[in-house]
């Protein structure tokens, strides 16, 4: 909902030499200018504000009504059958730039609700609210609770759509650059920052993702159309499902290349956006990975450790029990604010959430990130009891399917078991082990790089058998300082980069088992001394702790902050194990089954800081 409003173009002739120039260079008009003369040389006219975001919307395929208005695109062409553009902007160009007129009092936007329920309720950039007509957006929500709203903020109407927040999925946030705007906004960016886009006349982004915009065109580039135009691409993007980066994207692409009484359609969005230069930084993609008080769910279990944890069940190894399995996890309602990204394994990544949208999709329409386990399991050494990870042969090839797939980073794991001998010497991993997987982890690191996705390197010393938490931390410790030095050898970009690791305690059937105090300072005395500042973050396995263990020790490593990167939780078992025993192969359980997962999620993110 907003005003529509009608934006009346004046291309200024300079040539004509009807302007006065003053000691600073600048051109002011003549005092003899006379609108009704030939002092400019075109006058366009378009209906902007509201009906903006409703061609945009409409072009993007999504069925658009301005709240009160019967304004309605027909045949491309916006059509405005009760003449309802009641404020008229005047917008002066003149050597390439654009000044406005606009009414001081803008005409204030009733609320008429919408006659049938809908699924999302926009405030537009054009609406000018009075606390009356909030109150009554508030009452229609409370009635229509499907309803989801986006608001559009800026500093002038902040402070009367306040009590609409509470109820908002999405926020659109103005940036000028200037005091109050950074004010009025510090509260909301503490609050929701995976709830808001941000909109500036240079930039639009998205948490740590963000698309330049230079617009070529005057009238699309004046800041009142900018904005509309950037905000509606961008809200009908994530709509779509589109990624993040691709409705940055399809924005940028919208502000560049529209006219502005003909904006672009989505087939035409979406196909100049896919040839853009990736700007998607992997730096950043991993940032976005490692945000605040999230983790990254791992529910990459390969073939065979399914059909393991469904046998301690008697729950059926079939393609349909895993997909329902899997998707009492993407399916949990707001996964998206405990996690920033999840791991799939091959199949799932193919499979179909209960909406028919393929799960990558599905959980990209959640701006969770999706990634996929890429390595093929472990393999004995020749002639020898320790094990090095398989899946180099055809790797590039994969990760570029899976890169067109939607994937935007991978996991590889490395397994290190560790055996002590009586005299308390360390019998494996042996050196030679160590090097071999750390080799193979960097020539994946590359390779993933290579193909725009963000590795995570996973070397897991086993928490089993009967080795000392010194035992631990010097083990890790000595992989730690391989792996940093292959890496860096095979030139693999650390920014972009994720160390997923044990934590550091005593195996499982060692004697004396640790305690989470223990293990939080062991832990973080290894990762400080072994894991160069320059890496995107570090997040843990869970590798068969208790669930309790699991989140009791992580809240421990916390607590020895602070860290130079960000440090957080990538479990399976720890996240999953208690939903896969309430749901049992059973649907009907599916309810419990979430319920069993969020506690889990909740427990875990609010151990971080
Ligand atoms: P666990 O948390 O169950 O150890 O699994 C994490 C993982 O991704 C192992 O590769």
């Amino acid at each position: 909902m907003g005003n529509i409003l009608k934006d009346v173009y004046l291309n200024l002739d300079s040539s004509k030499n009807q302007f006065e120039v003053d000691k600073n260079d600048t051109k002011w008009l003549d005092f003899n200018f006379n609108a009704g003369s030939n002092y400019y040389f075109s006058r366009n006219s378009s209906l902007g504000g509201a009906a903006v975001s409703l061609e945009v919307l409409e072009k993007m395929g999504l069925e658009t009504k301005v709240a009160g208005s019967n304004l309605k695109l027909s045949n491309g062409e916006l059509i405005d059958p009760d003449n309802s553009a009641e404020i008229y902007r005047y917008i002066l160009i003149s050597d390439s730039k654009a000044s406005y007129l606009v009414p001081s009092k803008e005409k204030t936007t009733d609320f008429v609700p919408p006659a049938e329920s809908v699924d999302y309720l926009y405030i537009d950039r054009s609406a000018n609210l009075d606390l009356n007509a909030v109150k009554k957006i508030e009452t229609y929500l409370e009635l229509s609770e499907k309803t989801k709203l986006i608001l559009y903020l800026n500093t002038s109407n902040i402070y009367n759509l306040k009590p609409l927040f509470p109820r908002a999925e999405l926020f659109v946030l103005e940036e000028n650059g200037t005091e109050s705007e950074k004010t009025y906004a510090l509260e909301l960016k503490q609050t929701h920052p995976s709830r808001i886009i941000k909109v500036s006349e240079s930039k639009f982004s998205y948490q740590n993702i963000s698309e330049n915009i230079s617009p070529t065109r005057i009238d699309i580039s004046t800041h009142l159309s900018l904005y509309s135009i950037g905000a509606a691409t961008i809200i009908g993007g994530f709509i779509l499902g589109n990624s993040v980066e691709e409705s940055l994207k399809m924005a940028r692409v919208n502000v560049e290349n529209s006219k502005l009484d003909a904006v672009m359609e989505l087939l035409e969005l979406k196909d100049v956006a896919s040839n853009l230069e990736p700007t998607e930084n992997l730096e950043l993609i991993a940032a976005n990975l490692l945000l605040p008080k999230k983790g990254i769910l791992a529910a990459d279990e390969s073939g065979g450790s399914i059909k393991k944890k469904f046998a301690k069940l008697n729950i059926p190894d079939t393609y349909d029990n895993r997909r329902d399995y899997r998707n009492i996890f993407f399916t949990t309602e707001g996964l998206e604010q405990y996690v920033n990204g999840v791991i799939l394994f091959d199949e799932t990544a193919r499979q179909f959430a209960d909406n028919g949208q393929n799960f990558v999709d599905y959980l990209t329409s959640k701006r969770i990130i999706p990634g996929i386990k890429v390595d093929q399991g472990l393999e004995l050494f020749p002639d020898s009891l320790e094990k090095y990870t398989k899946g180099l042969d055809g790797l590039s090839e994969r990760l570029h399917e899976y890169y067109n797939l939607g994937l935007r980073f991978a996991k590889w794991r490395a397994a290190f078991e560790v055996h002590v001998s009586d005299s308390d010497k360390v019998l494996t991993p042996t050196e030679s082990a160590i090097e071999e997987n750390c080799r193979i982890l960097s020539e994946y690191a590359k390779e993933c790089q290579a193909a725009n996705i963000v590795p995570i390197v996973e070397p897991e010393v086993v928490y089993d058998s009967y080795y000392s938490i010194e035992k631990s931390a010097e083990v890790t410790g000595n992989i730690l300082d391989c792996l940093f030095e292959k890496l860096r050898e095979a030139n693999v970009n650390l920014k972009a980069c994720i160390l997923k690791v044990n934590m550091i305690l005593a195996g499982k059937q060692f004697r004396v088992q640790s305690t989470p105090e223990e293990v939080g300072q062991k832990t973080a005395e290894v990762l400080k001394a072994h894991v160069p500042e320059d890496l995107a973050g570090v997040v843990f396995l869970s590798g068969g702790q208790t669930v309790e263990q699991a989140t009791e020790n992580l809240a421990e490593v916390e607590k020895n902050r602070p860290f130079p990167w960000p440090v957080t939780f990538s479990f399976a078992r720890a996240l999953q194990d208690p939903a896969l025993y309430a749901w049992a192969g059973d649907n009907t359980n599916y309810d419990a089954a979430r319920e069993a997962f969020k506690a889990r999620l909740i427990a875990n993110t609010e151990v971080l800081p």
